[in-house]
């Protein structure tokens, strides 16, 4: 693969997914990549998602983003866009349930691999990604877009500034009522990995250690199920130096995704962390005590599209990104001691 600055990056997406419209676009905007292939399990579902997103074409849907014209090869088997020797890097909006399997064939494809959350079924899966991906001398990042926006670099420097004092606690919630979702839905079948806790939960345990830096101690979970799944569940994290954490996901309450780092001097509140309600408007607040609140705004920052200008550079200069490796290992090993302390009802250690 060439290493040359200018070379553009071919991206392939594997699964005619509802994220992939989103991700679809941002390889589009994104500077120095392009959309070369898309695969499906059936064909003509591959060829209908690019007439779909192609402008100008009587088919094409509000979300359109392919100039007309485009050249974006479709594929009805995910194996054989693998075996496109174009591809330098695969999005996979799989199931997680699939996440591990496609990603170790992409990496053995010498694919660069950028994996929807929540990372595989469990850690010994995530692992397994990683070394195939460090294998293959492939960089391998979860699909959590936040955590390139602008604004998260701006909520660091505050968090680095130690204006917020000793951090204590960070409270997270992510949920949204999914109601409307079909009873097909990925989100409601075991067998796919589905559950609130991998889909909303990974979120906020992500910004917990984000926050925090290191693992918890121990955690403590409770959680409703439906058909297998968690469909709604509350975590308590306990954390080395008298830090905690609680956060709650769920697919049976208003959209909610609220942030707040509490310090012993100030905390910072974010209630929409996990992308801004407006993205024009990204801001976050930083609370002092006494009522004083500094609002702070940011530049106008699409996050998706930074994160594939991101996994781009990386696969341009062939130098990987360890962190993005051990930051989705981290939470999926958080994820997992969650999840078995929500089915067990005890408090379950992290090992180290
Ligand atoms: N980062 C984010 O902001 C974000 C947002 C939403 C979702 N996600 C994540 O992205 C992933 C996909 O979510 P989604 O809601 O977009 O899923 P979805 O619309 O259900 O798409 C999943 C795709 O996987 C393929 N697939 C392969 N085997 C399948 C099976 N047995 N059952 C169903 N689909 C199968 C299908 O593509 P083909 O039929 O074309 O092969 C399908 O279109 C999940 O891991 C989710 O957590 C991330």
């Amino acid at each position: 693969m060439s290493t040359s600055p200018e070379k553009t990056i071919r991206w392939g997406i594997l699964g005619t997914a509802n994220i992939a419209s989103k991700v679809g676009r941002a390889i589009q905007l994104a500077r120095g990549a392009e959309l070369a292939a898309v695969a499906s399990r059936d064909r003509d579902r591959a060829n209908r998602w690019v007439e779909r997103h192609t402008l100008g074409r009587p088919t094409a849907d509000a979300a359109a983003f392919l100039p007309a014209g485009a050249r974006v090869t479709t594929f009805g088997s995910y194996h054989e866009l693998l075996q496109d020797p174009n591809i330098d890097a695969v999005y996979i909006p799989l199931p997680p349930s699939l996440h591990c399997e496609w990603t170790c064939r992409a990496a053995e494809q010498g694919k660069h691999v950028l994996c929807e959350k929540p990372v595989a079924l469990n850690l010994a899966e995530a692992r397994r990604m990683a070394e195939r991906c460090a294998a293959a001398g492939r960089q391998l990042m979860d699909g959590v877009m936040w955590m390139h926006h602008e604004r998260t670099c701006a909520m660091r420097r505050v968090l680095d500034s130690e204006e917020l004092g000793r951090l204590r606690r960070v409270t997270s919630a992510f949920t949204f009522n999914g109601s409307e979702l079909g009873q097909n839905n990925i989100r409601w079948s075991a067998d796919l990995g589905g559950g609130s806790l991998g889909d909303l939960g990974w979120y906020c345990i992500r910004a917990t250690l984000w926050a925090l830096g290191d693992l918890p101690e121990r955690v403590w979970a409770t959680a409703r199920y439906e058909r297998g799944v968690d469909i709604n569940l509350s975590a308590v994290l306990w954390f080395s130096g008298e830090r905690m954490a609680s956060f709650d996901c769920g697919f049976d309450t208003v959209f909610r995704k609220w942030l707040e780092i509490a310090g012993d001097k100030g905390s910072i509140v974010s209630d929409d962390f996990v992308v801004p309600w407006d993205i024009e408007k990204a801001r976050f607040w930083v609370h002092g005590d006494r009522g004083k609140v500094a609002e702070q705004k940011v530049a106008v920052c699409v996050q998706e599209v930074v994160m594939i200008e991101r996994m781009c550079e990386i696969a341009r200069s062939g130098r990987l990104e360890p962190a993005w490796v051990e930051s989705l290992l981290a939470t999926r090993r958080v994820c997992d001691a969650i999840s078995e302390a929500a089915r067990s009802g005890r408090i379950v250690d992290v090992a180290l």
